[in-house]
């Protein structure tokens, strides 16, 4: 766990509850978090979930991995302690955005079980979706869409997931969803239909 280091600070609580937000927004802010090794899809979908949720006049916003290391987490690389940092800080940026109300969906590998729990673990009941985005890694090295599989292979990319460093599949996720079985259409639905099953969001028709 990280240590509180600053000291003589104070929380200030706002005016304006969740609730508040929800019956503005017409919407139930929440964490879709997506995890699965590269190449397995969770960048396609969030795409492609984004899009439809904005079409349906919901707010939703990703937070991706390949993006998120270009600015707020720029000074990590891919080490354990690394990763873990990774998806501390993106478990605080969820936190933050799903208590603004928005359907925040976020794409990182978030390999290690323990850091998931703990990004989980800062939410409220029901805040947080977890959905692994499962592919058979030699679906993944066969798709090699950055083409970083060949080059953890000939060993040019050090301690890359599921070839290097680990891959810690999930226990209990909310959703699983087979990117080798089901196309992203399927896939994307799916999780459409749980947020609104759910009651996260209202589709019109
Ligand atoms: S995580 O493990 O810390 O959650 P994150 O999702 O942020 O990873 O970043 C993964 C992306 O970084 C991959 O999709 C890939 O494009 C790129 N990448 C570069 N080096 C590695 C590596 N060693 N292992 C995994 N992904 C890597």
């Amino acid at each position: 766990m990280t240590v509180q280091k600053a000291t003589n600070i104070k929380w200030h609580q706002g005016k304006i509850t969740k609730e508040d937000r929800t019956k503005l927004m017409k919407q139930k802010g929440v964490t879709i978090w997506l995890t699965g090794l590269s190449g397995s899809g969770k960048s396609t979908i969030a795409v492609e979930l984004e899009h439809a949720l904005l079409e349906n006049r919901h707010q939703a916003y990703i937070l991706d991995g390949d993006n998120i290391r270009h600015g707020l987490n720029k000074n990590l690389g891919f080490s354990p302690e690394e990763r873990s940092e990774n998806i501390r800080r993106i478990g605080e940026v969820a936190k933050l955005f799903t208590d603004a109300n928005i359907i925040t969906i976020t794409a990182f590998i978030s390999p290690y079980r323990q850091d998931r729990d703990n990004a989980r673990k800062l939410q409220k009941e029901g805040e947080f979706i977890e959905v692994y985005v499962k592919c058979p890694i030699d679906v993944c090295e066969q798709r090699d869409t950055k083409g970083l599989y060949k080059k953890a292979r000939a060993g040019e990319v050090k301690e890359f997931t599921g070839i290097s460093a680990p891959y810690e599949e999930p226990s209990n996720p909310e959703l699983t969803i087979d990117t080798s079985k089901m196309s992203i259409e399927e896939s994307t639905r799916a999780i459409l239909n749980y947020l609104e099953e759910k009651g996260y969001v209202k589709f019109s028709s």
